[in-house]
C-alpha cells in the first residue's frame, strides 16, 4: 500500500480491523492520483489472473473528476467490463441519470466496445422490471448458478450524509436481502426511484473503494469508522474476501481520531 502513497499527498491512514483502511489526502489531486494508480495495479492483477477487469461504478458528484482522470489513463479498455452500482429510474439522457454522468465523463472518452458496458435499462416499464433485467445481466455475464454472487474486481462507492451508499438507504429492508443481486428501491420523487446492486454483491468484491469528499460527509464517516454504527448502510460494507478502502479528503476525515499514521511519523 505504502508504495502508492507519495508523502506529499498523504495526510494519514486509519487502519480499520484487518481489511479496511481510511486513506486521507491533502487535496483532490492526491486523492485522484492514488485512485488511478490503484486502478492500474488492480487492472494488472485482474488481467494476469482472469484476462479482464470487472468494475461497478456509482453515480453522484464525487466520482466525476475521478472518472475524468481514469478516462485519460492508458488502460486496456477492451478488457474492462463496466457495470453500474445503482441508477435512478430516469431516462438515460436525464439530468439525474448516473449513466449519463458515467458516459459523459468516461465512456465517451475511452474507446470501449459497447458490449463491455452493462447498464440498468431505465426504459423498462417499472423499477422492479429494470432490476430484474439487470439482475439477469449480472447472472448471465458472471455465469452465476442460482444463489451465487458476482465477484467484481472493483466496486466504486460514494457516501451519503445519511450514511447511505449505492442506493442502500438507512432503514431499508433491502439491506438484509440475501436472495437478489439487484433490487428496486422506491423513494420519494426528489430522490427518484432507484435500482441498486445489493449489499451481498458489494461485499463479494475483491476491492471496494469509497470516494468521500467534503465536510458534510465527516459525521457519517466518523460513525462508520469510529463507532461502527451499522444503522448506516455504508457501515455494513464488509468484504467477504477483499480489500476495503475509504479514500477521503481532509475535510471528510475531519472527525476521525488523529491516532493513526501521520505523515512524517513512523
Ligand atoms: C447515487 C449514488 C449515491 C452516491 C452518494 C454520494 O446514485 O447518487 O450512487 O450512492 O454515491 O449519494 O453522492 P455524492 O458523491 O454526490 O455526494
Amino acid at each position: 500500500m505504502r508504495r502508492f502513497l507519495s508523502r506529499n499527498e498523504l495526510v494519514r491512514i486509519h487502519v480499520m480491523g484487518t481489511v479496511g483502511k481510511v486513506i486521507v489526502f491533502h487535496d483532490k489531486a492526491g486523492l485522484v492520483s492514488f485512485v488511478t494508480r490503484k486502478w492500474h495495479d488492480i487492472c494488472t492483477e485482474s488481467l494476469d489472473e482472469r484476462g479482464c477487469m470487472t468494475v461497478a461504478l456509482s453515480g453522484g458528484n464525487t466520482p466525476v473528476d475521478i472518472y475524468r482522470a481514469l478516462a485519460l489513463c492508458d488502460f486496456p479498455w477492451g478488457n474492462i467490463q463496466i457495470f453500474q452500482v445503482d441508477e435512478r429510474f430516469v431516462p438515460k439522457d436525464g439530468k439525474a441519470s448516473n449513466y449519463r454522468m458515467i458516459r459523459e465523463t468516461l465512456l465517451d472518452v475511452v474507446s470501449m466496445p459497447e458490449k463491455n458496458i452493462h447498464v440498468v435499462d431505465t426504459s423498462a416499464p417499472s423499477p422492479d422490471d429494470a432490476a430484474k433485467v439487470y439482475e439477469q445481466e449480472l447472472a448471465r455475464f458472471f455465469r452465476l448458478k442460482p444463489g451465487r454472487f458476482p465477484r467484481f474486481d472493483i466496486i466504486m462507492l460514494g457516501l451519503g450524509e445519511d450514511g447511505h451508499t449505492a442506493s442502500l438507504f438507512p432503514g431499508n429492508s433491502l439491506l438484509d436481502d440475501t436472495n437478489h443481486l439487484a433490487q428496486a428501491v422506491i423513494l420519494d420523487s426528489e430522490l427518484h426511484d432507484r435500482i441498486t446492486i445489493t449489499l451481498q454483491v458489494i461485499n463479494y468484491a475483491r476491492h471496494i473503494i469509497f470516494l468521500i469528499q467534503g465536510a458534510p460527509k465527516a459525521f457519517a464517516l466518523k460513525k462508520i469508522v469510529k463507532e461502527k454504527d451499522t444503522t448506516l448502510p455504508a457501515a455494513r460494507i464488509n468484504p467477504v474476501d477483499g480489500e476495503l478502502l475509504f479514500v477521503a479528503d481532509r475535510e471528510a476525515a475531519g472527525l476521525l481520531t488523529e491516532n493513526a499514521y501521520e505523515r512524517g511519523k513512523s
